[in-house]
C-alpha cells in the first residue's frame, strides 16, 4: 500500500479569483500548492483589453507570497480588439481567451449570443496560436439543464473545429461521456476536470435534500457521466488536466431563493483528487493529471518543485468555510473521507 507520495507542483487551469477584498480571501489559498494557474476573467465588467488584465494580475500579486503564476485570459465577445488581442499575447499579458455563450453561468450575461459574430477573432486566435476556453453550454431555453453540454457539443464544438481545424481549444469543466468522447476523438482539443465533478454527482446535490453549495454550472450529472470522468481523469490520458473551477460565492448568496452557481473547492482539492485516484489505484497518474499534462498541453516548463502527500490513518479534517469581514466562503466537502493530507 502507497502511504506517501511525492509529484510535481500541481497547476490550476481554470480558477476564479473575483477581486477586490475576495483576492485576499482566494489567492493565498491557490499560492499554497500551485504553480500556474488561469484566471478566468468574468469580473464586471469583464476583462476584454490588455490594459484591465495587466490592472487585474498587479491586483492579483499583492496577494501572491509563495510563487504562485498567474496566467490572464480576455473574456472574449465583440468588443474584443483583434490588435490589442495579439499585442496582449505576443506581451504575455495574456494566455488565452475565454468563451461564455450569453447567459450561461456567473457574469455571462456580456457573452456571445451569435457565435458567428466573432468567427474573426477565432481566425486570428487560429493564425497566433492563442488558445481558446469555451464554456461548453447551449442556452438555448429549451434544452433541458442536464443536456447543455452534449447540445453545445453537436450543435456548436463540431462546426467549431470544422472552420478553425488548428484552433487549440480547451473544453473547460467537462460533465458528461459525450465531453470526454468528443475530447478524445478530435484533435487540438483538451479539457479540464473539475474535482467536484469528479467527487459528486447529481444524487449528491439532491436527494435528501437540496445542497446549494453544490449547486455549479455546468450542473452535476448523473453516476455513469461521474464514472466516465473519473476513468478519463485517473488514466493518464494527456488530453485532460484539473482545473478546478474553483467559484467562490458568498454564503449569502448561494443560501438563497435564487442561489447563485459555483463551487470553492481550492482549500482541499489536491487532497481530494488523490483520494480518488488512490480508490482507484492510479496514484501513479496522479501527477499527470493535476501537473504534467497541462504544461505539455500549454507549452509550459514541468514544474521543478514537488508537494509531498502523506496517507493518514484518519480522515483528516476539512475546515468549513473562511471568513473576512462579512464574508464567509463555504470550502466543498465531499460526501467520502479523505485520508491524504499535504505536508507542510
Ligand atoms: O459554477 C460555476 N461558477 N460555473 C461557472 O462557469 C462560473 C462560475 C462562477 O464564476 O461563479
Ligand atoms: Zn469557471
Amino acid at each position: 500500500m502507497i502511504n506517501k507520495l511525492t509529484i510535481r507542483t500541481p497547476n490550476d487551469m481554470h480558477v476564479h479569483f473575483r477581486d477586490n477584498d475576495l483576492l485576499s480571501l482566494v489567492v493565498p489559498q491557490t499560492d499554497r500548492y500551485f504553480n500556474y494557474c488561469i484566471v478566468m476573467p468574468n469580473l464586471i465588467p469583464p476583462i476584454t483589453n490588455q490594459e484591465m488584465a495587466i490592472r487585474y494580475l498587479n491586483r492579483i500579486k499583492k496577494h501572491i507570497k509563495k510563487g504562485l503564476k498567474p496566467l490572464m485570459t480576455f473574456y472574449l465577445n465583440e468588443k474584443i480588439k483583434i490588435d490589442d488581442m495579439i499585442k496582449a499575447y505576443k506581451n504575455k499579458n495574456i494566455f488565452a481567451l475565454k468563451l461564455y455563450p450569453k447567459g450561461a453561468t456567473t457574469n455571462s450575461e456580456m457573452g456571445v449570443k451569435n457565435l458567428e459574430n466573432i468567427f474573426k477573432i477565432l481566425s486570428s486566435m487560429e493564425e497566433n496560436n492563442i488558445p481558446l476556453l469555451i464554456h461548453g453550454e447551449d442556452t438555448d431555453k429549451n434544452i433541458d439543464i442536464f443536456d447543455r453540454e452534449k447540445s453545445f457539443i453537436d450543435k456548436y464544438l463540431f462546426k467549431i473545429i470544422r472552420e478553425f481545424p488548428n484552433l487549440r481549444i480547451v473544453l473547460e469543466h467537462i460533465t458528461t461521456s459525450d465531453a470526454v468522447h468528443f475530447v478524445k476523438e478530435n484533435k487540438n482539443i483538451a479539457a479540464t476536470i473539475t474535482p467536484h465533478h469528479l467527487a459528486s454527482n447529481r444524487n449528491d446535490m439532491l436527494v435528501g435534500g437540496i445542497r446549494p453549495h453544490l449547486y455549479c454550472l455546468p450542473i452535476l450529472k448523473r453516476r455513469n457521466h461521474q464514472e466516465a470522468l473519473i476513468k478519463i481523469a485517473t488514466s493518464g490520458n494527456k488530453k485532460f488536466f484539473l482545473g478546478t473551477d474553483s467559484a467562490p460565492h458568498d454564503i449569502k448568496l448561494k443560501e438563497n431563493d435564487c442561489g447563485c452557481a459555483g463551487v470553492f473547492n481550492t482549500v482541499n482539492s489536491i487532497e481530494i483528487l488523490t483520494q480518488i485516484f488512490d480508490q482507484q489505484n492510479s496514484l501513479k497518474n496522479l501527477e499527470n493529471f493535476v501537473s504534467n499534462n497541462s504544461a505539455n498541453f500549454y507549452n509550459l516548463q514541468q514544474n521543478e518543485s514537488t508537494i509531498t502527500l502523506i496517507k493518514m490513518d484518519m480522515p483528516i479534517n476539512f475546515p468549513k468555510s473562511l471568513k473576512k469581514n462579512n464574508v464567509i466562503l463555504k470550502i466543498y466537502k465531499p460526501n467520502f473521507p479523505v485520508f491524504w493530507k499535504i505536508k507542510k
